[in-house]
């Protein structure tokens, strides 16, 4: 379910399982529509799904998006015994609202930012007297990760505060977080878990600012790298252990286990790994980047997952490549993007090595043209971080879109530590 580049890397790879007999898209995409067919269902439309997948004995759903899983669509799959790879709408508000999971963290004593939820403007505006500068407050509902004001100043503060609540992120900003500013360097932690066994799915690092050098709006990702070589194998134990169990291990005690893929935005700070929000799907464009490194077979995995036995599947596997995406997309975009732009010769990009997912796309007239903020994911992998630079580059350099644009430095903070890292090295001799 879904329709985003995310879900045309999910349909990618599941259709590389030896297992798979058949695969729908809904909505789909016209990238996806190479791997699966597409049928018109909405993932708001639960009864629709329903019926659909009843009719066509589908033996597992894989649900891309946030708003279905925050909306409940994989109750109403079990509960019609259809086995679903998403958590339930209850578990699913680890990203539906972030004072749940501000309470959660509180409750089990998960490292995170120190916070006061706030659901009238008067207890927001006097909460800030208690922050010191910058100070973040976020919308609780779901925003397009576009919730999130980090202000530098009292006024900033004050304002954010009074546009969430005059409704300019909808009923989301009918209720505020707001938190303490944790400084310190992003990585994005995967887990798989049928809310008992919990296997670490990777790492990932992504770009949301929509500027080269992180700087204008947030996006909902400009490109992103895997792995993350900044959570080294002792962060990673230490957020498996200190945030990631705890959480599903809460989860699963309260009665409302979560079953899927659990993605920890986590700041890496002096103190040790603090989790900045929770994900209750894969990222996107990090899923693209996972996917392109998986060796494992993701269909056994989801289907042992959907079914409480993940351990029994061979755990995930990936490869010791590192996978790099760069995202076009339409001028306009984080704002208005511009619909119907031009887009060509993505067959010669292919052939530069690359894997080009679709993310905004549509066909008219046997043409493709853009239909979305995000238009299409290039996506390289390499031995190194620069190689699958270098080769994701090449390929978005040979797309011919004249109405989109992307960031040119996807991987700098990577590539920066490893020219240093190489700096540093002696030179072997001969
Ligand atoms: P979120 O939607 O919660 O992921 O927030 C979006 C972005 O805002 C994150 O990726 C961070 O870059 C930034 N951010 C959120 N919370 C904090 C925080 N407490 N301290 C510093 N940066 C934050
Ligand atoms: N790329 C960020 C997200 O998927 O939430």
């Amino acid at each position: 379910m879904g329709s985003g580049g995310r879900e045309h890397a999910l349909a990618w790879k599941l259709a590389q399982s030896p297992k798979l007999t058949k695969l729908f898209a809904a909505p789909g995409n016209p990238g996806i529509a190479e791997h699966a067919e597409l049928v018109d269902l909405d993932p708001a439309d639960h009864r629709a799904t329903v019926d659909f997948c009843v009719a066509n004995a589908v033996e597992l759903v894989v649900i891309g998006p946030e708003a279905p899983l925050v909306g409940g669509l994989s109750d109403a799959l079990r509960t019609m015994a259809i086995p679903v790879f998403g958590p339930n709408r209850i578990p699913a508000q680890l990203e539906g609202s972030k004072g749940f999971t501000k309470d959660l963290c509180a409750r089990v004593g998960i490292p995170t930012a120190r916070y006061v939820r706030a659901s009238d403007r008067l207890a927001a505006l006097s909460a800030l007297d208690d922050f010191s500068l910058p100070v973040v407050i976020k919308a609780d509902g779901l925003a397009a990760g576009k919730g999130v004001v980090i202000a530098e100043t009292h006024e900033e503060a004050r304002q954010a505060v009074e546009e969430m609540f005059e409704g300019s992120f909808g009923t989301a900003g009918s209720a505020v977080v707001i938190e303490e500013f944790l400084r310190g360097e992003e990585a994005s932690f995967f887990a798989l878990t049928d809310g008992e066994t919990v296997l670490p799915f990777g790492s990932a690092q992504d770009h949301k600012r929509v500027g080269d050098g992180d700087t204008g709006p947030n996006t909902g990702g400009m490109g992103a790298y895997s792995p993350a070589s900044i959570l080294t194998p002792e962060l990673e134990e230490r957020a498996m252990a200190e945030i990631v169990r705890p959480t599903i291990r809460a989860l699963a005690e309260q009665g409302t286990p979560y079953s899927g893929i659990l993605y920890a935005g986590l700041m890496l700070t002096a103190d040790g790994p603090k989790l900045i929000e929770y994900n209750a799907r894969f990222g996107d464009p990090e899923c693209q980047v996972l996917m392109m490194r998986l060796e494992s077979d993701l269909l056994e995995l989801m289907l042992a997952t959907a079914h409480g036995r993940p351990a029994e599947a061979e755990p995930p596997r990936f490869s010791r490549d590192a996978a790099l995406t760069v995202v076009m997309a339409a001028t306009g975009y984080p704002g208005t993007p511009e619909k119907g732009g031009r887009i060509a010769r993505l067959d010669a990009a292919a052939a530069k090595g690359a894997t080009i997912f679709h993310a905004g796309t549509a066909l008219s007239g046997g043409e493709l043209i853009a239909n979305g903020g995000r238009v299409l994911t290039v996506t390289a992998r390499g031995r190194s971080v620069a190689e699958a630079r270098d080769a994701a580059y090449a390929a978005v350099e040979a797309v011919e879109f004249p109405s989109g644009f992307y960031r040119s430095d996807i991987g700098w903070r990577e590539l920066g530590r490893s020219s240093s890292r190489l700096a540093g090295q002696e030179q072997p001799v001969g």
